[in-house]
């Protein structure tokens, strides 16, 4: 990219247009605290690698990261355990829905990436059995790398969690039968409750996010939070797996590495450019943000924002 694009420009051109076209989907009503959420949010925010910020609506407004957790829970266990990590679980997009059981029984309880649920609580499993204290170091890691000392745990959504968590507990047992869960089920489950609960803004996510935009450093702390090679393997698996059975289609549309959670939100990263989170709470059949999907599609198109 030569010249900055006119974002905060194109932020506006760009929502008010898609208000005026669709507006579909549903907000996440499984976990009941999830449907509480204004269905009407829209937060935008983009931090590039030299700090510059642009922002649109509801971005500075805290909500329900969900899965888009997952990444700093697989970027924690990576530093501890390195590339043993691929033993437990693989790196091949999963064409399934996040919370999936059938890919595990003909693949004997190794989950397909660390983005799936089941990925996601094997990686948890990981972090249980190297953590002292393994929720309050997981926040500390998140709080400390991103250098947002805020960033906490939703106590009423972890109970929401639990309480309906029958899928992730059937998978969880189900790998512990195969050997993949090495530690108790109730106590990994409980640092992935937690891990799903995590609640930040649009602009917080940017600003957690930037180092995978910088090789690895957060160019806000100036912190090293994980070598290169390993943000081009995050970065990778971002764009392969970020998205469940939906993650050839955001690839296709925004040509960017990204994650996305049940409470709306959607980070994307361009390697050495920026970080961007939108964050719209109705979802697609997918369980993705639906004009989220929308937004990001129609920013990068607009500003050639691709790594393509
Ligand atoms: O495991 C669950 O059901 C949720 N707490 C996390 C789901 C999530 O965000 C998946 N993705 N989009």
């Amino acid at each position: 990219m030569t010249n900055t694009p006119d974002y905060q420009q194109v932020f506006q051109e760009v929502a008010a247009h898609l208000k005026n076209v669709d507006d579909c989907g549903k907000v996440a009503s499984y976990i009941p605290e999830l449907s509480k959420i204004d269905p009407n949010k829209l937060g935008i925010h983009l931090t590039t690698t030299k700090q510059e910020h642009y922002a649109f609506g509801d971005y500075d407004e805290t909500f329900s990261i969900q899965s888009i957790a997952k990444v700093f829970s697989l970027t924690l266990a990576l530093k501890i355990v390195g590339k043993d990590m691929w033993n437990r679980v693989g790196v091949e997009p999963s064409g399934s829905p996040f919370n999936s059981l059938v890919q595990l029984e003909y693949e004997k309880g190794i989950p397909r990436n660390p983005f799936i649920n089941a990925g996601a609580i094997v990686v948890c499993d990981i972090l249980v059995s190297h953590l002292h204290n393994p929720k309050h170091d997981l926040l500390e890691f998140i709080r400390s790398s991103s250098g947002l000392a805020h960033i906490n745990y939703s106590p009423k959504l972890v109970e929401s969690e639990k309480n309906t968590g029958y899928r992730n507990y059937a998978v969880a047992n189900f790998m512990k039968d195969f050997g993949n869960i090495h530690n108790d089920v109730e106590t990994v489950l409980d640092l992935y409750f937690h891990l799903c609960s995590i609640e930040m803004s649009c602009k917080d996510l940017t600003q957690a996010f930037l180092f995978l935009a910088a090789g690895g450093v957060n160019p806000i702390t100036n912190n090293t939070i994980i070598s290169r090679e390993r943000t081009k393997r995050i970065n990778s698996i971002m764009l392969m797996c970020g998205f469940y059975d939906e993650a050839g289609e955001f690839a296709f549309k925004t040509g960017l590495p990204g994650k996305s959670g049940v409470g709306g939100g959607i980070v994307a990263v361009h390697p050495g450019e920026f970080c961007i989170a939108v964050w719209s709470p109705k979802l697609n059949s997918r369980g993705n943000s639906y004009m989220g999907m929308r937004l990001l599609e129609a920013i990068t198109t607009k500003t050639k924002s691709s790594i393509f």
